[in-house]
């Protein structure tokens, strides 16, 4: 399976949402990639349900959303109803993870869980055949335009490693500084998808950079 490409939204221009989701659709990338910040669990506020909603208008591709928020449990049915097809939840929000996971399936989605940095993989091994993604973060959650962390090539080849031995059906995908620089290596470790926000949104071309990216990782 080549390598699945979701531009973040959280780096589209906000006054021309339509143009850019018109965008994503004409282009090579496959996912969707939408952040929710709270400014409680990250130091930042981004967009929530009615910015999802008016998007979901215009997307004809996978809705992958990726709440960076405390007690997520308190939205699932909001996001299924939104036409959210992966959500992902923190492991470090989740005080009964593996609830969390069986009320995101219970709503028809595929259930993701984000780790971040400090966040060893070890951690999932008990509920990873429960995870249809694992959202490895590159860059400490809550902000677009950061460095992508070195240490992200270990820890995605340690948790490629866990999936195989358990024959888990997990994704992984990988979410921070992604550019052409680390694209390749990543898929090299084992990352199934990539997020690019900065990287897509920042160029002159999206639709070309998509398809570099694309090209680099198939
Ligand atoms: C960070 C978000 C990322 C972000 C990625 O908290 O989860 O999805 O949009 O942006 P870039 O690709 O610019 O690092
Ligand atoms: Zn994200």
């Amino acid at each position: 399976m080549s390598t699945l490409i979701a531009p973040s939204i959280l780096a589209a221009d906000f006054a021309n949402l339509q143009k850019d989701c018109e965008i994503v659709n004409k282009s090579e990338a496959d996912w969707f990639h939408l952040d929710v910040m709270d400014g409680v669990f990250v130091p930042n506020i981004s967009f929530g349900m009615p910015v999802i909603k008016a998007i979901a208008k215009h997307a004809t591709k996978t809705l992958d959303t990726h709440l960076m928020i405390v007690d997520p449990d308190r939205y699932i049915k909001t996001f299924a109803d939104l036409g959210v097809n992966v959500l992902t939840v923190h492991y470090e929000a989740c005080t009964h993870l593996h609830r969390t996971l069986q009320a995101i399936k219970a709503e028809g989605m595929q259930a993701g869980v984000a780790i971040n940095p400090h966040t060893n993989v070890s951690l999932l091994e008990d509920t990873l055949m429960d995870i249809d993604l694992v959202c490895v973060m590159s860059v400490n959650p809550g902000f677009g335009g950061q460095s992508f962390i070195e240490n992200t090539y270990n820890k995605v080849r340690n948790l490629k490693k866990m999936i195989n031995d358990l024959g888990a059906p997990t994704k992984i995908e990988i979410d921070g500084g992604v550019t052409d620089k680390n694209a390749a290596q990543l898929v090299e470790a084992g990352a199934d998808v990539l997020v690019a926000g900065s990287y897509v949104f920042g160029s002159k071309d999206p639709v070309a950079t998509i398809a570099g990216l694309k090209s680099i990782t198939s």
